[in-house]
C-alpha cells in the first residue's frame, strides 16, 4: 500500500477501505508515515468527509494503536464521561466524586488544556501533591478502594490520538465531525468502561457553535457507541458563556469544592445533576436519570460528595486540606477588576474570549509543552441576564505575570455585550441523544 495513493483517493472523494485506514493509522504511529503526509490525509478527510464505515474503521484503528483496558475485576457496571471541552468546564471535578459517592464506579481519564479551552488534568494538578499519572493497574486499585479515579490519559491508550490530535491542532483540522467522533470514542472504548455519558458543548466557547452540527456529532458518537457495544448518551449543552464563574485552574478547583458544598453556581450545579443523573442510570445504580438526580441532590446536601472528593484527593497523593481551606491552593499575586463602562443588562459573554484571556495570563498553553501558572484566571462577577451599573466590576482578573495585562483587560471588557433590554437566558441543556 502506498500512502500517496490513499491521500489521492481521499482527495478525489473516494471512500477508503478499513485496511487502508488501519494502515495509515498504524504506520503513522510507528513513525513510518511523516507528518506532512498525515497532514495531507487529514485535510483531505476534512474537506471530503469520511462516511460512517470509514469513521468506524478510523475509530477501530485508533483503538488498535494501543492497549484496551479490561476492567472486569472492578465489580458492577463501569461508567465514564467526556466533555468536548469548554471554558470554565469543571464538571468532572464535581461529578466524579458525586457519582462515586452514589455508588457508581468511574475510571476517568482526562486531558490537558490546549488553546482557549481548559483541561481537567491541569485543574487537578493545581491541588498540591495531586498525582494524575498512573499505570492501568494502579488506576484500577484506586477505583477498587474509593469507587473512582481522576487520572491523566495513559501513554498506552490510543497513542494514535495523541499524535493525530497534535497534528490536527496545527493543521486546521480539529473541527471535523468524523475526526472528533473517532478521537473521543476510541479513547472511551479503549478506557474499558461499559457505558459513557458525553457532553457536547455548543457555542463559541467550545469546538462547535452550530446546534445542527453538534447534533450530527452526537448522533455519530451514539452510533459508534452502538457499533462498539458501549451504550452512549449524549447531552448537547450550552457553551455560549463560561460555565460557572471561575475560569483558571486553582480557581476552578475552588468552585468545584463550593459546588460539592451545595453553594456552587446554578448553571454548574444544574449541569452536574443532569449529567450525573444520566451516569447513575447508565451505571444501573438507579432506575431512571430523575432518580439519579434526586440521589445526587441528597448527596450534595449531606456533604457525601465533598467527603468523597477529600478521599479521592488523599488516595491520589494530594493535599485534602484544600477542601476545607482553599487558601492552600496556588494564589495569584494581584487581583484586578475589569469594570463596566456603561450600565445595562449583560446580553452576551464571549466564552472563547474569556478562555483566551486566561491563556494570555499564563493559565493555559498554546503548545503542548508550555508550562502553566495554576493560580491565574478570571472570575466572572456578572453573567448573561445580570444587570450592571457603570463602574461596577464585570470580572476580576487573578494575575501573576503582567506582560499581557493590557490585552487581557481589553479582551475581557470586550467579551461582555451590554444592552438596555434584558435578554432571554440561553438554555443550558439543548437536548439528549442516545
Ligand atoms: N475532544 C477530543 O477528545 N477529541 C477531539 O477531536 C475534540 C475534542
Amino acid at each position: 500500500m502506498r500512502v500517496l495513493d490513499l491521500i489521492v483517493k481521499k482527495r478525489d472523494g473516494q471512500a477508503l477501505k478499513l485496511e487502508e485506514i488501519d494502515f495509515l493509522v498504524q504506520e503513522y504511529v510507528k513513525g513510518s508515515i511523516p507528518d506532512y503526509q498525515m497532514s495531507a490525509f487529514l485535510m483531505a478527510a476534512y474537506l471530503r468527509g469520511l462516511n460512517f464505515e470509514e469513521t468506524k474503521a478510523l475509530t477501530w484503528a485508533m483503538i488498535r494503536s494501543g492497549e484496551v483496558l479490561n476492567l472486569a475485576d472492578i465489580p458492577g457496571v463501569k461508567v465514564d464521561k467526556h466533555s468536548t471541552g469548554g471554558v470554565g468546564d469543571k464538571t468532572t471535578l464535581v461529578l466524579v466524586p458525586l457519582v462515586a459517592a452514589a455508588g457508581a464506579k468511574v475510571m476517568k481519564m482526562s486531558g490537558r488544556s490546549l488553546g482557549h479551552t481548559g483541561g481537567t488534568v491541569d485543574k487537578l494538578e493545581a491541588i498540591p501533591g495531586f498525582r494524575v499519572s498512573f499505570t492501568p493497574e494502579e488506576m484500577k486499585g484506586v477505583v477498587l478502594r474509593t469507587g473512582a479515579v481522576l487520572a491523566g490519559q495513559t501513554e498506552g491508550i490510543v497513542p494514535a490520538d495523541k499524535k493525530i490530535y497534535a497534528l490536527r491542532d496545527v493543521t486546521g483540522t480539529v473541527d471535523c465531525l468524523p475526526l472528533i467522533a473517532s478521537s473521543v470514542m476510541s479513547k472511551k472504548i479503549a478506557g474499558g468502561a461499559d457505558r459513557v455519558v458525553l457532553d457536547v458543548k455548543v457555542g463559541p466557547g467550545g469546538f462547535l457553535s452550530d446546534l445542527q452540527q453538534a447534533r450530527r456529532l452526537a448522533e455519530l458518537m451514539a452510533e459508534l457507541g452502538k457499533e462498539f457495544r458501549m451504550k452512549t448518551v449524549v447531552l448537547l449543552t450550552s457553551m455560549v458563556q463560561p460555565l460557572g464563574r471561575a475560569v483558571g485552574n486553582a480557581l476552578e478547583v475552588e468552585e468545584a469544592v463550593m459546588t460539592l458544598q451545595g453553594k456552587g453556581p446554578q448553571d454548574l450545579t444544574e449541569l452536574c445533576l443532569a449529567l450525573g443523573g444520566e451516569m447513575l442510570a447508565a451505571a444501573e445504580v438507579v432506575a431512571t436519570p430523575m432518580d439519579g438526580r434526586r440521589k445526587l441532590e441528597s448527596l450534595l446536601k449531606s456533604g457525601a460528595g465533598l467527603a468523597k472528593f477529600r478521599e479521592l484527593i488523599a488516595a491520589q497523593g494530594g493535599s485534602q486540606e484544600v477542601v476545607d481551606d482553599p487558601s492552600l491552593l496556588p494564589r495569584a499575586r494581584r487581583l484586578i477588576e475589569v469594570k463596566a463602562s456603561e450600565s445595562g443588562f449583560i446580553r452576551e459573554v464571549n466564552a472563547r474570549e474569556i478562555g483566551v484571556a486566561v491563556l494570555l495570563l499564563g493559565g493555559g498553553r498554546l503548545h503542548k509543552d508550555d508550562t502553566i501558572d495554576p493560580a491565574v484566571g478570571v472570575v466572572m462577577e456578572k453573567k448573561v441576564g445580570d444587570y450592571v451599573h457603570a463602574g461596577e466590576p464585570l470580572a476580576v482578573l487573578h494575575v501573576d505575570d503582567e506582560s499581557n495585562l493590557p490585552e487581557v483587560q481589553e479582551r475581557v471588557a470586550q467579551s461582555f455585550l451590554i444592552g438596555e433590554e434584558k435578554p432571554s437566558l440561553p438554555p443550558l441543556i439543548y437536548e439528549l441523544i442516545s
